[in-house]
Formats: structure tokens, C-alpha cells, sequence
């Protein structure tokens, strides 16, 4: 549906709130969903936010936001962000715009998080701006 955006989470995410919240903040996804569909009732939005900690799992329901006419995906993939050619692959093979979305930025973390395949595809990345980067990038995807 044209209206739906996809928010796919990637692995250790059930965990936001408890996880490292020096480093990911003290929100939880439930937390991040209902600001979501606040914000997608105003932007005339539905949201759909699932996790996984199967990278196979997030690679599906890239494909399903395609098969399904989703209007774009938000996507944190994640500690697969940095390892994932599947995810790359995925991302390049529907024409669904995917943003990339993180707490932290990688970029000013380890070596190791500063390659993001998940970037090489996405349409834009929104970083380092805790949960409120979630509504960045909604709002960034109900423009598109
Ligand atoms: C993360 C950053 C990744 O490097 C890390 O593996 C995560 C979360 C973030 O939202 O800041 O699990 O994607």
C-alpha cells in the first residue's frame, strides 16, 4: 500500500532501552513506534515496524515492501549494516527507496562500522541523532 512504511530493525534492537544506552539512549522500540505512528497519523502515514535478528528475515521483507507497494523503507540493519552484501543486494534489487537509519554514527565508532553497505544503496542515511533520527527519516521518506 502506498501509504505504508516499512521499518525494518535489524538484530539486538529488541533490546533498545536496556542495550549500551550511553550509546543507543533509553528509548525502546515500542517507544520508537508509537512516536512513529503519532507522526504517521499526522503525515496521513501507516507505519509497519518489525525486528529480526536474521539477516534473512530483513532481506524477505525488503522484497515484501516492493511486492506489497510500500511508499519507502526505513532501515536499520543494524550490526548487518556493516557485513551485509545480501542487504546491499536487497536494497538494489527493488525500486522501493530505502533510508538508512541509525542512533549512533557508526562513522565516529569503531574502524569496523564505518563501511556501511546498507549506504552504498540507500537513498539517504540519518545518523548519530538517537531515536528522533527515526522521525528524521520519516519525514524524509513522506517527501519522496
Ligand atoms: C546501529 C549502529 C551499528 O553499528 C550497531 O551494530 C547497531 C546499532 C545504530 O543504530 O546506531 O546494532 O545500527
Amino acid at each position: 500500500m502506498i501509504n505504508t512504511i516499512y521499518v525494518l530493525n535489524g538484530p539486538n534492537l529488541n533490546l533498545l532501552g536496556t542495550r549500551e544506552p550511553d550509546i543507543y539512549g533509553s528509548e525502546t522500540l515500542d517507544d520508537i513506534a508509537g512516536m512513529l505512528e503519532d507522526r504517521g497519523r499526522e503525515l496521513g502515514l501507516e507505519i509497519d515496524l518489525r525486528q529480526s535478528n536474521h539477516e534473512g528475515h530483513l532481506v524477505d521483507w525488503l522484497h515484501e515492501a516492493q511486492a506489497e507497494g510500500a511508499k519507502a523503507v526505513l532501515l536499520n540493519a543494524a550490526a548487518f549494516t556493516h557485513t551485509s552484501i545480501a542487504l546491499l543486494d536487497a536494497i538494489r534489487a527493488i525500486s522501493t527507496p530505502v533510508i538508512e537509519v541509525h542512533l549512533s554514527d557508526p562513522t565516529t565508532r569503531e574502524e569496523f562500522r564505518h563501511i556501511s553497505y546498507v549506504g552504498m544503496a540507500a537513498t539517504e542515511t540519518v545518523q548519530g541523532l538517537g531515536a528522533k533520527g527515526y522521525l528524521v527519516a520519516l519525514d524524509a521518506a513522506a517527501r519522496l
